[in-house]
């Protein structure tokens, strides 16, 4: 059943390839240049209408959605807030019927998340849910569904239901522009023709996993630990800060890195590890200047990049780790991988239960 892998949550990262795919088929017309959505209620006169979204999660599902805000805000520009789902709810949201709200769950069953929609709703607000899991109850009462094809995530720990995630706003960004005409034909081609890369780019990483396994065995002796990152990048080591807690039990924090010098860096001290995920071209020096400011610290840093930038960062960082090149935009479908494999094999090195971690359950069915 775990397909010739150790644990399900092995076997769920090497079917991110497979899940792009599926989750992307259908979605794409022929033509290559435009996303389509049949399966949407939303009219286009009600996309026309928009005033702003709000995309509602908990968890790796919210951490999704922190990406999911940063594609529609850049492709559509329209305002978009993120909330986790437990804390929505008691802010008194301001939710008018022009609001679209956008809920994201892979099991369809947490209960706080499917409380938001419920009150939503009840403000009139058209709710969209990415889920994936068709029958489930979240799926049932939301107004509108686009189901990730992930298959089912049997590890407590979710990787192929976020990179899911991730493909599905990217679909849905798309679909919106293409309707409020803020992107051209040729810009929605180029991304279109860049996520369809994102398996095989994704295949070829995973062919490769000894360099971050050798770290992750590395960083399991520590007890604390720290992830940097701006822009999209800070979107993703929240996920893989979370994602080392839950199963490795290695406490550490993601900060974006122009907020260290704030405050955290004071927790600075020899030899704790940082990681550094320097992908975003845009913010790619000032990520380095926060690099800088960790490695007079004498922190043991870990640069996630592109190839192009592994021998200058390699002067500030002690270990640096290629990813293949995509769209800015897209890069947190590639980015998170590495993060995914450096949990399972911390954890592994821990001798920890993989797949059910201590005090964690699948999915949360009380609020
Ligand atoms: C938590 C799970 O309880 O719920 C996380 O342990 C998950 O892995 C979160 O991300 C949200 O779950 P769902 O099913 O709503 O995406």
């Amino acid at each position: 059943e775990k397909g010739g892998f150790e644990h399900f949550m092995l076997k769920e990262i090497h079917e991110q390839p497979k899940a792009y795919r599926d989750t992307m088929r259908g979605r794409i017309d022929e033509s290559g240049k435009k996303v389509v959505l049949p399966e949407l209620k939303l009219t286009k006169e009600q996309i026309k209408g928009i005033s702003k979204i709000q995309i509602i999660a908990c968890g790796t599902a919210y951490h999704a959605g922190l990406v999911g805000r940063q594609a529609i805000e850049s492709l559509v520009r329209i305002p978009v807030e993120t909330d986790v789902a437990s804390e929505y709810r008691y802010r008194s949201p301001i939710v008018t019927p022009d609001t679209l709200v956008i809920v994201v769950s892979q099991s369809g069953e947490t209960a706080d998340t499917l409380a938001a929609l419920r009150e939503a709703q009840s403000h009139g607000a058209h709710v969209l849910a990415i889920t994936n899991v068709v029958g489930s109850s979240i799926a049932r009462d939301a107004d509108d569904v686009i189901a990730t094809l992930a298959g089912p995530e049997i590890a407590v720990a979710s990787t192929k239901a976020y990179t899911s995630q991730l493909i599905a706003f990217y679909l849905l960004s798309l679909y919106l522009a293409e309707v409020r005409g803020t992107q051209t034909q040729d810009e929605v081609a180029r991304i279109i023709a860049a996520m369809q890369a994102l398996p095989e780019q994704l295949e070829n990483m995973l062919a490769k996993p000894d360099a971050i396994k050798a770290y992750a065995e590395q960083i399991s002796k520590h007890e604390h630990l720290f992830f940097i990152g701006r822009g999209l990048d800070y979107a993703v080591v929240q996920e893989g800060s979370l994602k080392l807690k839950e199963i490795s039990y290695i406490h550490s924090e993601a900060y974006a890195a122009g907020e260290l010098k704030h405050g955290t860096l004071a927790l600075i001290e020899e030899g704790i590890p940082v990681i550094a995920l320097a992908t975003q071209d845009a913010v790619l020096e000032k990520t380095v200047s926060n690099i800088k400011e960790v490695s007079a610290r004498g922190a043991d840093i870990m640069a996630i990049t592109h190839e192009e930038h592994v021998v200058s960062l390699l002067k500030s960082v002690n270990q640096a780790f290629a990813i293949p090149k995509t769209l800015p935009l897209l890069t947190p479908a590639l980015s998170v991988v590495p993060l995914q494999l450096l949990s399972y094999y911390a954890s592994l090195a821990r001798g920890n239960d993989v797949d059910k971690p201590r005090n964690l359950a699948k999915s949360v069915t009380v609020e």
